[in-house]
């Protein structure tokens, strides 16, 4: 056993990833502090405040939260040198945003300059982060090294990717298969058992930049499996077939698995891995046109949108820059409350941007946007059109006739979801991407 039965643990950045795995360590019995630079947050989460959706066996993650800190097995801090005192592992989670197709690595440069100045010998360091490929050896490892201690000798250094989709957390940590490189097996075998603590699931040891490619190229795949997947739809809407329909007989096929359209790909894995991976091909000049094309397409799928809604708007003697459209969800995935890269506000944008009074509803995202309405009433309410782009609990309970009786005189509803149903075909104009 090289790491003991209850391991003493930081997780540094708790958001999306960071908060759910804490929480996930301390519930099978680990000590873990929680890092984070935001100490409003971190006050929220010491107040088991917090709005992530995730939920586990019937609970909340406020109510986990609230449980594992009157149990005393996890606390949020801003000071890594009170976590330093207290732990002797440590699980990166801070994000790599992109702004213009640059990944920005200064929180995870922020976290191990930080992390370097009270790091002891004999701790272990997993990066989790989804990272251009090579930062765990070229960026990590030199600036942990400023501490004065050697990665594989005096600490252990590993990278393993996160896998999860937000909305079950819990339960991916526990049964999504991992894989893990470490700067030596030792470091590799260390991680791995500091993993399985929570994963249950296999966990398969390769090299650190083996994983970290993985990790991205299996987002990118998702990507260009979509972006493919809108293209079959801009065929059978002109042959005048259903795309779902065509996607779930295709995919009877055992070996085809096609992914569904939508109103684009958003969130902050999907759309971000293209460019940690062209960081690196550019580097390296790989051209990866393909993949390039592939995120363009769903790039702009938004404006598809705008422009299968201009055209039935225009059909039924309406413009889209003289009417009212209420769109259904802001957030980027369906039953979340995240709508970081999130396309329906892409499309919002879009349709202020023709001159259209937009109404946007989400009862899942909380921030406020000067497009946002704050019921599915004010929503639809002589709206000429709706435009369904994410599901939300509330919207399962739609009654459709109900709800075009409020909107204005021969409404359209644009369906990027699969979920009008067509018998709004009699009291409306149904078009579906
Ligand atoms: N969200 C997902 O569904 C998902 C899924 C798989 C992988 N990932 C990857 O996991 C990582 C984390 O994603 P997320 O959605 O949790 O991001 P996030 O932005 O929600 O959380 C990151 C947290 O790190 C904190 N932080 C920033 N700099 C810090 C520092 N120097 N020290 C301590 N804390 C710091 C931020 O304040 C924030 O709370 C990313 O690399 C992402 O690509 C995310």
């Amino acid at each position: 056993m090289l790491i003991s039965k209850t391991p003493r643990l930081a997780v540094i950045g708790l958001g999306f990833i960071g908060l759910p795995l804490s929480l996930s360590y301390a519930m099978k019995g680990a000590s873990v502090i929680g890092i984070d630079v935001l100490e409003d947050h971190v006050n929220d989460i010491n107040a088991a405040k917090c709005h992530f959706h995730e939920q586990y066996q019937g609970k909340s993650l406020a109510e986990i939260l609230s449980e594992q800190l009157a149990q005393g097995r996890f606390q949020a801090t801003t000071s890594y040198e009170q976590a330093a005192n207290e732990v002797d592992h440590y699980i990166i989670t801070v994000g790599l945003p992109v702004h213009n197709q640059d990944p920005d690595l200064r929180y995870l440069n922020a976290a191990c300059e930080t992390l370097a100045t009270v790091l002891k010998k004999g701790d272990t360091v997993v990066v989790r982060s989804t990272v251009i490929p090579g930062t765990t050896e070229d960026i990590v490892l030199p600036l942990l090294e400023k501490s004065g201690l050697k990665a594989g000798v005096d600490f252990y250094l590993a990278y393993s990717s996160e896998r999860i989709a937000e909305g079950r957390a819990f339960e991916e940590f526990i049964h999504m298969p991992l894989a893990v490189g470490g700067v030596t097996d030792e470091s590799a075998q260390r991680a791995k058992q500091l993993l399985s603590f929570v994963t249950e699931a296999e966990i398969t040891v390769s090299e650190i930049k083996i994983v970290e490619t993985a990790k991205v190229i299996e987002n990118i795949q998702r990507d260009v499996n979509i972006a493919m997947v809108q293209e079959f739809a801009r065929f059978s809407e002109k042959l005048g077939i259903d795309t779902f329909e065509l996607i779930r007989i295709a995919n009877t096929h055992k070996r085809v698995n096609l992914l569904t359209p939508g109103p684009g790909v958003g969130g902050y894995c999907l759309p971000n891995a293209l460019y940690y991976l062209l960081t690196k091909a550019k580097e390296l000049q790989v051209p990866v046109p393909l993949l390039e094309t592939a995120r363009k397409t769903n790039d702009q799928v938004p404006q598809v949108l705008v422009e299968m809604l201009q055209e039935k708007l225009e059909e039924v003697g309406k413009s889209l820059a003289s009417s009212k459209i209420a769109v259904l969800g802001l957030a980027m995935k369906d039953f979340s409350n995240d709508d970081r890269i999130s396309p329906p506000h892409h499309f919002v944008q879009l349709l202020l941007d023709s001159g259209a009074d937009v109404s946007a509803y989400d009862p899942a995202v909380k921030a406020a946007y000067p497009y946002r309405v704050s019921s599915l009433e004010e929503a639809v309410t002589k709206a000429d059109a709706l435009v369904y782009v994410t599901v939300q609990e509330e919207f399962l309970e739609i009654d459709w006739l109900a709800l075009s009786e409020k909107m204005a005189s021969q409404p359209v509803f644009l369906d990027a979801k699969n979920r009008v149903p067509k018998t709004v075909n009699q009291y409306g104009n149904l078009i579906r991407i």
